[in-house]
């Protein structure tokens, strides 16, 4: 194939997932890092074998974080990063803050070293300031450094939506603002049932409690299944390297480096963007009412505290 993405964490599960998602849609050749390297080869050699199943002429090779594996990396398109410790139960994304970003400093690097054109997406937790970490140590523009949060935590809230009114998920839009976090911001004005608001549709009752299920997603999987999510996370990231891939100029909301917009200054916050080969190509500015503005400011400040705590 004539494109390269790297999943560097890709023996864990989202990385897994992230990298089956790209390989069974034949959008490139797959290159898994881990620094389990021998979980890597194996979950790349099975990923590979899906393949003539699946009707992909997709290379999938998995190598340790080491030389040869960061050189098997090289010129990659995009490049994802699962790597990090994940939640387990009762530890918030906040309690990852040091542990992970030590991980970015590491890959960072080997990243810059070999692709320097490449386009990052961040998917480690706590997802905004891992972006933000990335985004200075990287020192790439900030529209080739883009996080995945928002489209998992919308397609959360497009479940919980079609649930409660029993009708398709495709008929379905919704719209997640802020950090990735207790404080993200779902807006109902925004989200639709085939152009329809919800807030036509439903008791304001109903969508308090579809928002507050969607702000707290990711800790409903965490308790049940004893680790943090990874099939929602790792769609949702294949979405926004596809959207890079073929060019799609694909509205979707990315934690993004706000310079100003939405009154946001200097800081990773999830906001609908636009997607293309350029990486992020427009930040997509809605009006908002003074409340969900509040809101939002709210959830900037609870990134801010943390990105102060790792000084990036
Ligand atoms: C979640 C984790 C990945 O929201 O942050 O599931």
């Amino acid at each position: 194939m004539n494109r390269k993405v790297t999943v560097v964490g890709g023996a864990g599960n989202v990385g897994a997932t992230v990298a089956r998602a790209l390989a069974d849609k034949e959008l490139a050749d797959v290159v898994i890092i881990d620094i389990a390297e021998q979980k890597a080869a194996g979950v790349a050699l099975d990923l590979l074998e899906a393949c003539p199943i699946e009707g992909s002429d997709s290379r999938v090779v998995g190598y340790g974080a080491n030389d040869e594996g960061w050189r098997a990396t090289a010129g990659s398109d995009v490049v994802v990063i699962t790597s990090g410790v994940p939640r387990k139960p009762g530890m918030s994304r906040d309690d990852l803050l040091g542990i992970n970003y030590k991980i970015m400093q590491s890959v960072t690097e080997q990243i810059v070293k070999y692709s320097p054109n490449t386009i990052i997406v961040p998917v480690a937790n706590p997802l905004d300031a891992m972006c933000q970490a990335v985004y200075r140590l990287s020192r790439f523009s900030r529209e080739r450094v883009i996080g995945m949060a928002g489209v998992l935590d919308s397609a959360r809230m497009r479940t919980f939506i079609a649930m409660e009114l029993n009708v398709s998920v495709e008929n379905i839009h919704a719209f997640v603002l802020g950090g990735h976090g207790d404080t993200m911001v779902p807006l109902p004005r925004y989200s639709t049932v085939a152009g329809i608001p919800i807030t036509e549709l439903l008791s304001p009752e109903r969508i308090d409690a579809i928002s507050k299920r969607t702000a707290r997603g990711g800790l409903e999987i965490t308790e049940l299944v004893g680790t943090s999510a990874w099939y929602a996370p790792g769609s949702a990231t294949a979405e926004m390297v596809e959207a890079i891939l073929k060019d799609k100029k694909k509205i979707l909301p990315c934690s993004v480096f706000l310079q100003g917009e939405y009154g946001i200054n200097d800081l990773f916050v999830g906001v609908p963007v636009k997607l293309g080969a350029r990486g992020i190509e427009e930040i997509i500015q809605i009006k908002l009412t003074a409340e969900e503005d509040a809101a939002l400011k709210k959830s900037a400040g609870a990134v801010k505290e943390l990105t102060d705590v790792i000084k990036v």
